[in-house]
């Protein structure tokens, strides 16, 4: 096995944050991930794939496993639709391209989204109204203690908004090494609800939508106001939008009746983070290298050469002004390694 020592993480990480590796090991294969798994030499490991959800504020002292397994393959298939297994390292929008390619439905709305298909379960990847658990079928995922294949259905993933049990008491104990998703091959149901989504197929003449025009208004969108992270680096929305009582809402709208807002439940009402984090003054700052993207409050960023630490203390200035001025608790969406 090729072990490297002092590897930088920057280009492994979608913030682009220029922390070493102290040891390095590419893995491509299964049976390499087992292998690595059991070098009991170095018992500190620490995985990282897409590296598109996580904020590294130092050095890695750990054996880093960089997982980068690759392939694509049906495994199931009727008239109607068929079960696609993608493995953990292939690039997840490359696999919405491939999907689309093949004219296989379902994940369209899911396009441009940063990083690998490994971790697209962890926090339940979702945006323009659609979440990964409306196409998951499954994943397999390695024990990290014993190297053993896990598989978890969809009912054992406890998905959740943003979240799921690799977040909760399965974290930090598997990785997870494919993905099964269920997509359709025809009367594909599509989601064209989202304002922005409608709105771009109207501009565009569009009245009986493929799921290619979806992607390609998806994609039109996400540009508009979520930064590149090739060009700038961000990991996407840095907090999760909070859920908060009517009660509590109701108070809130009266000082701020142009407040957007999404009933989700009985009595439960989610507001945008970015919406209270420009109202508290942050959309567009940029303190040296680390910043609030002008475009999308909830985008944090690293125009270069910011530390973790740097990003991580605009985060806890944004988090204080909330809860000054909302009384509103930020919880932060990225995982943050300290
Ligand atoms: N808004 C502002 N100011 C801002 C940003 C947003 O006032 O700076 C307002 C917008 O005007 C809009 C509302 O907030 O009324 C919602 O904004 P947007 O549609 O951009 O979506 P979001 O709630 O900020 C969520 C997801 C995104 C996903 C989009 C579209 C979370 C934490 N984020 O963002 O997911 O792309 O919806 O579905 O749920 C991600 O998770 O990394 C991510 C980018």
């Amino acid at each position: 096995m090729n072990i490297q020592e002092n590897i930088s993480l920057k280009n492994l990480n979608t913030f682009g944050i220029d922390v070493k590796a102290r040891l390095f090991i590419e893995i491509t294969s299964l049976l390499g991930l087992q292998k690595a798994l059991g070098l009991e030499a170095y018992p500190k490991k620490f995985i990282i794939s897409g590296g598109s959800n996580m904020l590294l504020t130092k050095d890695i002292d750990a054996l880093v496993l960089y997982v980068n397994i690759k392939g694509v393959s049906v495994v199931e298939e009727n008239d109607e639709t068929l079960v696609v297994k993608a493995m953990a390292g292939e690039n997840w929008h490359q696999f919405v391209i491939w999907c689309l390619e093949k004219g296989y439905g379902g994940i369209e709305n899911l396009s441009l989204i940063p990083g690998n298909v490994g971790t697209a379960p962890i926090q339940n990847i979702g945006a323009y109204g659609v979440e990964l658990k409306d196409v998951f079928v499954s994943c397999n995922a390695m024990e990290i203690e014993t190297g053993e294949l896990v598989e978890f259905d969809k009912e054992a993933c406890q998905f959740g908004y943003r979240d799921s049990i690799f977040k909760q008491s399965a974290k930090g104990r598997y990785i997870i090494t494919s993905v099964n998703l269920r997509l359709t091959k025809k009367n594909h149901a599509l989601n064209t609800d989202y304002g922005a989504i409608e709105k771009e197929l109207i501009h565009k003449n569009i009245v009986y939508p493929t799921i290619q025009d979806i992607s390609n208004a998806v994609i039109k969108i996400r540009q508009s106001k979520l930064p590149d992270p090739k060009e700038i680096g961000n990991s996407g929305s840095f907090f999760k939008n909070p859920v908060i009582s009517k009660k509590n809402f109701e108070k809130m709208l009266k000082k701020h009746p142009e407040m957007p807002h999404y009933e989700i439940d009985e009595g439960l009402i989610k507001v945008p983070a970015g919406w209270l984090i420009e109202q508290c003054g942050f959309k567009g700052i940029r303190v040296g290298d680390a910043g609030v993207h002008e475009k999308q409050a909830l985008v944090l960023v690293n125009y270069g050469n910011a530390s973790g630490e740097d990003i991580l203390a605009i985060a806890e200035k944004i988090q204080t002004s909330v809860k000054k001025n909302f009384k509103i608790d930020l919880v932060p969406e990225v995982n943050i390694i300290r």
